[in-house]
């Protein structure tokens, strides 16, 4: 991808000198001297102007160059207790301004910070660099804005930035997890988060040419990760993990998004390992392991009747383990658009219920009423997905629209054996069209040949790109 390359421009010290002329703090940062003696004007904060007199014996600027802004330098105290939300937004404000200007977490410290927005523009190259441990306040009780609790930390309106070290990501969800209620479903069809709707823990919004690395995320009070208008997000060596029971913690969650490659990591939880929303296209995940968790899920598409456009995605060589669903695409009835181009190859079951499954029947609430109107499920392919089901469910399962078949599912090298027992559910298939290309095993019989004899009005299942 051309946007790494971007990333790797020099930081230009000129133009970091010449910004912090016009700022007392960042100018300390240069001139440590000056700060020592003279009190910091404090402008923004109503804390103490008193500084003492070398606040910092051992510079964090010592080992770094100038463009690092170690948040230690602009007062964090990385005790895991206090606050250090506003040490992080000035380090944050400082190295926006630069190019290719990098937010340290040091290793070996717990820095704790509340809900916050990071935003853009910034300048390009930016890496929010943590190698220590960022953890979010103590559960429902110590986030007490209900307007900050829809997320915790937000990358808003950037280009050209990294998210990556060697540390972790902490999000002290389990005092979430116990709340009573989950987001929910209001009379009117609205969802509505409740007073206890938790919070996601990382989102990526607005941005483009992202690359998230090497970090470990974990015990998000709701998804981990979520990107929402995003085009170029590059997703490489990420462990993430709650327990197997935590509600809603899915991995990392796609939506409008385009170019978007999820690569070599690790995710397990208490929901979705990946999901895809609407308005995504150009996909690829590729060496992931999932599970325990739900799987990787296209949808669900079409609530409410919205229009919904998935396409160009392709998931292989990947691991789903000891989930409940394994490769899963979900939308409700009715609803307008497509689902297509889609390729699953490549992947390894182990344990894993209904390992493929299509479900046009999608409903939280088993009230919904069939629709005339689906989103189109159309070009999947299913090419050597091999392992073992759990015998509770149908291993493969395509449920498509009444209305709106699904059409052009192709399997080949499908082989699914009961993990345990004996296979109880054989394939099963409504008005699903397609081809085996080869004798899956189990047999499946059940695929319809050719193609449906109508499809209803075809401008409904069109997509724009
Ligand atoms: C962090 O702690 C480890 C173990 O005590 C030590 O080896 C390492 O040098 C420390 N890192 C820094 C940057 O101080
Ligand atoms: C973080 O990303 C930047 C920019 O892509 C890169 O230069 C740096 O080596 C990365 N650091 C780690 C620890 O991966
Ligand atoms: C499909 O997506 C891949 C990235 O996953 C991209 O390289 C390719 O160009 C896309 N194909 C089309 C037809 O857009
Ligand atoms: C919806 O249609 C499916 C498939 O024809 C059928 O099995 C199901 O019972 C219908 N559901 C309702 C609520 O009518
Ligand atoms: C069916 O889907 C495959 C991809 O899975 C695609 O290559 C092929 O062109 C499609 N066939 C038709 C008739 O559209």
């Amino acid at each position: 991808m051309d946007f790494v390359h971007g990333l790797f421009i020099l930081c230009i010290t000129l133009i970091l000198i010449n910004h912090n002329l016009k700022n007392v703090e960042g100018r300390s940062h240069f001139h440590k001297e000056k700060k020592v003696t003279s009190p910091i004007p404090s402008e923004s904060s109503n804390s103490s102007p008193s500084v003492p007199s070398d606040p910092y014996p051992n510079d964090p600027r010592d080992s770094s160059s100038d463009c690092v802004f170690d948040v230690r330098y602009f007062r964090a105290v990385g005790d895991g207790l206090a606050d250090d939300t506003p040490a992080f937004k000035k380090a944050w404000k400082e190295a926006c301004a630069v190019e290719s200007g990098t937010i340290l977490v040091p290793e070996n410290y717990t820095f704790k910070i509340t809900s916050t927005i990071f935003s853009g523009p910034c300048k390009p190259g930016l890496v929010f660099q943590v190698d220590g441990v960022l953890i979010a306040p103590d559960g429902p009780d110590s986030w007490p804005e209900a307007d900050s609790r829809n997320q915790w930390l937000v990358f808003y309106k950037l280009d050209q930035m990294s998210l990556n070290g060697t540390g972790t990501i902490e999000g002290n969800g389990d005092q979430w997890w116990d709340l009573p209620c989950k987001p929910h479903r209001g009379p009117d069809g609205k969802t509505l988060s409740g007073p206890c709707g938790s919070p996601a823990m990382i989102r990526f919004f607005m941005s483009s040419n992202l690359m998230v690395s090497g970090l470990q995320i974990q015990n998000s009070p709701q998804f981990h990760m979520k990107f929402d208008g995003c085009q170029g997000v590059m997703i490489d060596r990420l462990s993430i993990s709650a327990p197997k029971l935590s509600p809603n913690t899915d991995g990392i969650h796609v939506e409008n998004s385009q170019d978007v490659g999820i690569y070599n990591s690790l995710i397990s939880n208490g929901d979705d390992c990946i999901s895809i929303g609407p308005g995504t296209s150009n996909v690829e995940i590729a060496g992931v392991t999932c599970g325990p968790s739900h799987g990787i899920s296209i949808g669900s598409l079409g609530v409410h009747n919205s229009q919904a456009c998935v396409s160009n995605l392709t998931v292989r060589d990947t691991v789903i383990r000891e989930s409940d669903n394994g490769l899963r695409i979900k939308t409700w009835q009715g609803g307008m658009g497509s689902v297509s181009n889609l390729k699953f190859e490549n992947i390894q079951m182990e344990n894993v219920g209904n390992c493929i499954l299509i479900d046009q029947y999608y409903c939280l609430t088993k009230e919904c009423l069939n629709q005339t109107s689906a989103v189109h499920v159309n070009d999947v392919s299913y090419k050597n997905i091999k392992g073992t089901y759990d015998v509770r469910t149908a291993p493969i399962h395509f449920a498509c629209s009444d209305t709106v078949a699904c059409t052009n599912i192709t399997l080949s090298e499908v082989e699914l054996l009961p993990f345990e027992g004996e296979l109880l559910d054989d394939p099963f298939c409504w008005n699903a069209y397609g081809v085996q290309e080869t004798l899956t095993i189990p047999p499946i019989g059940c695929l319809r040949e050719g193609d449906p004899e109508a499809v209803g009005d075809l401008s409904t299942y069109q997509c724009s790109n």
